[in-house]
């Protein structure tokens, strides 16, 4: 009782410091239990407050709470409730087996195309990227305080941006019905985005970047997050700036419906991701590809070791089809190579997508072992980018989101 209002005061004190324009980790929300997934089958209940020590110590985990709550984890045998005895542990676990069951959503698998359909149109509207205007746009998103999904500045961030892919998708607003939608979740303000331009059929193929930045060490402080993910972010405006430019010239028309999303909370567990893609699979959506776009600006870790300039091609936790298609797009459209290279159990929002039976991509700046080491920290700024690289992934971004939202994958008739 008594640890329980010192640290209630601590975290009330520290919430309240002038440093940021802070609302959330009050005392009541550190201590907070949440649910969080740590690998396939490994699930934890800790607190608010102790998920930010777990990330410093580099483990990986998804905040679930909001898809299963903390007394369906007990009655479904995930996690043992406390003081129960084995017994009562075996019955929960035996009457929970068959629901675990239904709760692994198997992954979908298609046939991606083996040769690609719009070379001269990719290559055409890679040849218009326009490095100032990402740069614009970066040190526009960077200037935010921090961009942490409790803060105000956080949910002023997502303002931002949802102004930004309203002028971005104005081209095309009038001939096509382009659907800009903001999701509110359940116990933050900053708000996750979906631009969606319609095909001939419903299905989607997905871009994605997640929004939100992070301190590690104190959630209050100045947290720029230029990389993470500010560059992912800025990378998918630019593409989506040059598919709506094809659309509104004739040049192109999706056949699959097309959207770029631009999640909330990733740093808090995934948890914007997490609530997009529940809510697609609890709807029927069909998504027929996802592909993050998580850290795409920083090279001098490869550089400075000798290491050729690369793209980091996430094999672990990733779809096989989907990223021998990647494969393809970036040896076509891409002036450097691929590295494959591992990153753990759901390090990005491509996870969200996967654990909803959704096939998911994600390609990151460089091997894990030569990307950003200043991320999470006041020291993830824009100067450490590196511009040239961000277009490299504007490359793949167009390419995969062209060729696959302009082919009829399934073979449907129209
Ligand atoms: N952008 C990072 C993931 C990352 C970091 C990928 C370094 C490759 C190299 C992401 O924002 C992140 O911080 N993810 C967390 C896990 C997440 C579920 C909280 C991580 O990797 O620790
Ligand atoms: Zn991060």
């Amino acid at each position: 009782m008594k640890v329980f209002s010192v640290l209630t005061i601590c975290c009330t004190i520290v919430a309240a410091s002038p440093l940021g324009n802070w609302a959330a980790l009050s005392g009541n929300d550190a201590l907070e239990l949440r649910l969080i997934k740590l690998g396939p089958q490994e699930y934890s209940i800790i607190s608010e407050l102790e998920k930010v020590s777990l990330r410093r110590r580099g483990k990986k985990f998804m905040d679930v709470t909001n898809q299963i709550s903390i007394e369906e984890a007990y009655t479904l045998g995930l996690v043992s409730r406390p003081q129960t005895s084995l017994w009562k542990q075996m019955l929960f676990s035996a009457s929970g087996a068959k629901q675990i069951e239904m709760m692994n959503k198997p992954v979908k698998e298609y046939k991606y195309p083996k040769k690609l359909s719009y070379k001269s149109l990719v290559q055409d509207l890679n040849d218009q990227i326009d490095k100032d205007s990402i740069y614009e746009n970066l040190s526009q998103f960077t200037s935010f305080y921090t961009r942490y999904y409790k803060s105000k500045s956080g949910a002023e961030s997502s303002d931002w941006l949802y102004e930004k892919v309203n002028h971005l998708t104005k081209p095309i607003s009038k001939d096509y019905e382009v659907n800009i939608t903001r999701v509110h979740h359940k116990g933050w303000d900053q708000t996750s985005l979906i631009v969606s331009i319609p095909g001939n059929v419903t299905d989607k193929v997905v871009v994605g970047a997640h929004q939100d930045s992070i301190h590690l060490l104190l959630p209050q402080l100045r947290a720029p997050g230029a990389d993470d993910d500010g560059s992912g972010t800025v990378t998918t405006l630019e593409a989506l700036r040059l598919v709506v430019q094809a659309i509104s010239t004739g040049q192109f028309s999706p056949y699959n419906t097309l959207e770029f999303h631009y999640y909330s909370a990733e740093e808090g567990g995934l948890l914007g991701s997490a609530d997009v893609f529940a809510r697609y699979y609890d709807s029927g959506a069909v998504v027929l590809s996802m592909l993050q776009q998580d850290m795409t600006g920083y090279s001098t870790g490869s550089k400075n070791q000798g290491i050729e300039e690369h793209l980091g091609l996430i094999t672990d936790y990733t779809n096989v089809g989907l990223n021998g298609f990647l494969k393809l797009v970036i040896d076509t459209y891409n002036d450097i190579p691929y590295h494959e290279t591992e990153c753990g159990y759901a390090c990005s929002d491509h996870a969200s997508a996967l654990e909803n039976g959704y096939p998911s991509a994600f390609i990151i700046e460089s091997e894990f072992k030569f990307s950003n080491q200043f991320i999470h920290s006041s020291m993830d700024t824009i100067e450490k980018i590196d511009f040239d690289h961000v277009a490299e992934h504007v490359k793949l971004t167009v390419g995969y989101a062209i060729e696959l939202s302009g082919t009829n994958i399934l073979n449907k008739s129209n």
